[in-house]
């Protein structure tokens, strides 16, 4: 791993801290929450060089998150697209390549965030790891199992992290109900709820978006936020998948919502609702906040419909609009972007019942409904759940220590109950799980 002998004054501040602020102020911080010190006993040297697979829609969010963390430093893309490698070193400096193959073969980066479309991230996670960058893949983090081994037994081989990145595991709040799970303040798990009404089928699409033998659909794009969530919040280790999910709209053949019933190891289960039809939107009960923290108003699905059917029968025009919403192209920014004011992520509404008491998450944080009282408590909103993950990523980097929490073999349990949604669907029964891990990280107090 890479190293510099010189310590600049910045390298002292508290990363963790600063993440994790809601923990100091909640209950003791997080297990690796010591100060980070390398093998010299310094704190790391330098920000994290990030170059950045796939210059999408997504792009328009996540560019600006790097940007602004304070131990990363953007440093080069790759993009098939001109006009979005273009775009991009108009706005960054930096070089943008035409392949991700050359992209890793930059010395002038440490970590590739893969962000290009799902069939590709297997083959862009693997080759960045095998030329010893660290690795951040964005969910789902491939769309096979064999896939999910390969990025593994590549990232091992050749001694590098690998992140299944993007997830709402890092929230706030959801870590703070994992936590209050995990010290058993209200006793056993019993349920975990959530629940999710979404427009994503009816957002313009690329063709193999709408494919799922090309990870398209929402239990390749969507579920796994919300397994991440019930898995962070029950222990990870889901015994069984029992599921439906469903395709309304023959114009889109693909799964746009699903039911799902996951029972737990530790006895505790799990439900998951998840429409991306356009219609009713859980925001109207999550306080008119998305899931990037942003404010939502209702009209939102019935525009996204209107939109829509202007696509209906015409893939190209829809396939040129969403060129059109990607970095640098002609509606940049109006999907996804900088988000300078924003509140707590709601990923639809989630709700945890357990033998003394059950949480719900507010505006502010997180509702405790106990016996014989209900309390909020106030939690910090924090830049978005990327900032975490790169924390993470970069104090295990900088320490040269292994990620402490969702790496490869975490993204995969989480794919794996992806693919037992889609196989329980289609058999009509039960599947038995056999890859998951543990969720160990939330902090004790
Ligand atoms: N759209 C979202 O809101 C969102 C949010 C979170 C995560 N994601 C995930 O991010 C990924 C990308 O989603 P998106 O919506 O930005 O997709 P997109 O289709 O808008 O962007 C993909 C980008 O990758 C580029 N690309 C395609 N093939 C490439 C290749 N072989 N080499 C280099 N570049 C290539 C495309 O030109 C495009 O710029 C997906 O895995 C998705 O699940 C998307």
């Amino acid at each position: 791993m890479r190293r510099e002998a010189k310590r600049h004054p910045w390298a002292a501040a508290p990363v963790v801290a600063r993440a994790f602020a809601h923990y100091t102020e909640a209950a003791g911080g997080p297990p690796w929450a010591a100060p980070v010190r390398n093998s010299e006993g310094y704190m790391a040297q330098r920000p994290i060089r990030f170059g950045i697979a796939g210059l999408g829609t997504v792009s328009n969010t996540v560019l600006p998150e790097l940007r602004d963390h304070p131990n990363v430093t953007i440093a080069a893309a790759a993009d098939v697209r001109p006009e979005a490698r273009e775009r991009f070193t108009a706005l960054y400096s930096v070089p943008a390549y035409a392949s991700v193959e050359d992209l890793c073969a930059s010395p002038d980066i440490d970590a590739v965030y893969v962000l290009t479309p799902n069939p590709f991230h297997a083959t862009h996670a693997t080759m960045a790891a095998e030329r010893g960058k660290q690795v951040v893949v964005t969910k789902p983090i491939a769309t096979t199992l064999a896939d999910c081994d390969t990025m593994i037994a590549a990232a091992e081989r050749h001694g590098v992290r690998l992140m299944a990145g993007t997830t709402p595991a890092f929230t706030p709040v959801i870590m703070e109900m994992a936590a209050i799970v995990q010290r058993g303040d209200l006793g056993r798990l019993l349920l975990v709820n959530t629940w999710w009404q979404t427009d994503w089928l009816y957002l313009p699409r690329m063709p193999e978006e709408l494919d799922v033998n090309q990870g398209g659909g929402v239990v390749f794009r969507q579920a796994p936020h919300q397994i991440d969530i019930v898995r962070t919040i029950g222990g990870g280790m889901v015994r069984s998948v029992r599921a439906r999910a469903s395709r309304g709209d023959p114009d889109r053949p693909v799964e746009g919502g699903f039911m799902a019933f996951l029972e737990f190891e530790n006895g505790a289960a799990a439900a998951m609702t998840y429409s991306g039809y356009a219609h009713l939107d859980t925001t109207e009960f999550t306080y008119g906040t998305d899931a990037q923290g942003m404010p939502r108003g209702p009209e939102k699905h019935l525009n996204t419909r209107r939109r829509a059917s202007s696509f209906v029968g015409d893939r190209n025009k829809e396939a040129t609009y969403k060129n059109s919403v990607r970095l640098g192209g002609i509606r940049e920014g109006e999907w996804g972007g900088e988000r300078p004011t924003k509140g707590h992520e709601f990923y639809g509404l989630t709700i945890v019942s357990c033998e003394r008491g059950d949480l719900r998450q507010t505006a502010n944080g997180l509702m405790i409904y106990g016996d014989e009282a209900w309390r909020e408590v106030p939690l910090a909103v924090r830049g978005s759940e990327r900032e975490a993950e790169l924390d993470c990523l970069y104090e295990a980097w900088s320490a040269d220590r292994p990620l402490p929490a969702h790496d490869g073999r975490w993204g995969k349990a989480t794919l794996e109950v992806c693919l037992a949604i889609l196989e329980s669907s289609r058999e009509h029964r039960d599947v038995v799980l056999r890859h998951q891990m543990p969720h160990t990280w939330t902090h004790q107090s």
